[in-house]
């Protein structure tokens, strides 16, 4: 598609996704509001039975409030976010909406679009139970401004078991070199050996081998200024990052959502595909169970985490009921209700792992256990302008695999965007 089409179509689609946006905001004209509109991208799979989950447990908990679903589809909030950012441009903001924790967040502090909810914490005694590297995440100049819902990790690699085994692969590769020599095995068998999706989908890949090559505090070291884009062991992983894209589906990847890669696992057409853990909840919902899964390789020992959280916006229609969504959202049954089924664990310290499906139990125990750096794909690295700039540059080398433009694009990214 030509670039000027390409344009057009997106205008299009961000305006009918305003418009159906619009239209979910119904009627809220009693003294009183009812309706609490929630803000979303879980609109399918595994993330809408996540949303349903919390859902259920906030008609339990605010009988008095009506749930509206202002859900805009796609993944990373591709799409939401955009139609997100005009509605706050426009001051019609939803009742509450989702937000990631870390740098995400303290963009729409510091542009003023959300409330402090440092009083909340205290009535509702959530002060203490989160943990503490999280809190900091959350706040802003000894203000917290939002309610965590979940911590996903996103460095894990999902795998179909029929397609590995008829390729002779028993074992996850632990190394990246051991890997390449896997893919080689799936390529052989002509199926894709690595499912791949758009621009963000790329970013993640690259994050993970940039923990593979440059371990887990100099990666953290990237997001803060403390390790530079242009040295040369982000060269060797921007050369790796490259000779994985030969093993991907190079003809679709850049128009491909996640789940669209995903369904390449599903039937049995990709061996491998690097994503959250959101995936394991959605190939569950999908019913789907011939899967495994492994921390990508090279990457050992470490938890490359986000969070979802929830905000009450400035100028919210109904910030009382937006007050009982959260509560919902920051309370051990909410956190059950929604991670059970999200993929995702509770933020909160106080979970019981015997109560969540196999995948989140073991999750459960890495995070405790391993060395926890955060994600800019997701928001917990860096701001949504630095996120921005990056996915536009994954997009580019995918088509013209410049490695040179490539990492010059994210060195000077880095610094017109990091305040050290
Ligand atoms: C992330 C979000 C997850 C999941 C994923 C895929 O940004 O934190 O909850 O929804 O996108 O859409």
């Amino acid at each position: 598609m030509r670039l000027k089409t390409r344009v057009a179509v997106a205008a299009v689609a961000v305006g009918t996704l305003l418009a159906s946006a619009a239209c979910t905001t119904s009627d809220n004209s009693g003294s009183t509001p009812k309706n609490v509109e929630v803000f979303t991208w879980w609109a399918d799979g595994g993330e809408k039975a996540g949303l349903d989950g919390l859902v259920d447990q906030f008609k339990k908990d605010c009988s008095q409030y009506t749930f509206v679903n202002g859900a805009v589809a796609g993944g990373a909030g591709s799409n939401a976010k955009t139609v997100l950012a005009q509605r706050l441009t426009q001051s019609d903001p939803p009742d509450t909406f989702q937000a990631h924790a870390g740098a995400e967040l303290t963009d729409y502090i510091n542009a003023g679009q959300i409330e402090d909810l440092s009083q909340e914490y205290k009535d509702w005694g959530l002060t203490n139970a989160f943990p503490s590297g999280l809190i900091s995440n959350l706040t802003v100049n000894g203000k917290i401004y939002s309610v965590p819902a979940n911590i996903h990790r996103a460095n894990v690699l999902w795998g179909n078991k029929t397609v590995l085994a008829s390729a002779g692969i028993t074992q996850n590769a632990t190394t990246l070199d051991g890997f390449f020599a896997d893919l080689d095995k799936l390529k052989a068998k002509n199926v894709t050996p690595l499912a791949l999706g758009k621009d963000w989908t790329q970013l993640m890949l690259f994050e993970s081998v940039l923990i593979a090559d440059l371990g887990a505090d100099k990666f953290t070291g990237l997001w803060n200024g403390s390790t530079p884009w242009n040295g040369a062991d982000v060269t060797k992983a921007i050369g790796d990052f490259s000779k994985l894209l030969t093993y991907t589906n190079k003809d679709t990847r850049d128009t491909y959502d996640w789940t669209d890669a995903e369904k390449l696992i599903m039937t049995n057409k990709a061996g491998y595909q690097l994503m959250g853990d959101w995936e394991a909840a959605d190939l569950d919902a999908k019913a789907f169970k011939d899967y495994n899964y492994t921390v990508f390789p090279g990457n050992t020992g470490t938890y490359q985490w986000l969070a979802d959280s929830f905000v009450l916006p400035k100028g919210a229609k109904n910030a009382e009921g937006t007050k009982c969504w959260l509560k919902t959202v920051g309370s051990a049954a909410g956190q059950q209700a929604f991670n059970t089924k999200k993929g995702s664990i509770p933020a909160r310290t106080d979970a019981v792992a015997s109560a969540f499906p196999a995948y989140q139990q073991s999750a459960i125990g890495d995070w405790k256990s391993l060395k926890q750096v955060p994600s800019c794909a997701h928001g917990s690295a860096c701001s949504q302008s630095m996120q921005g700039a990056f996915n536009t540059a994954m997009g580019k080398f995918s088509s013209d695999g410049n490695a040179t433009a490539l990492q010059s694009a994210l060195a000077t990214a880095a610094s017109q965007f990091i305040k050290k």
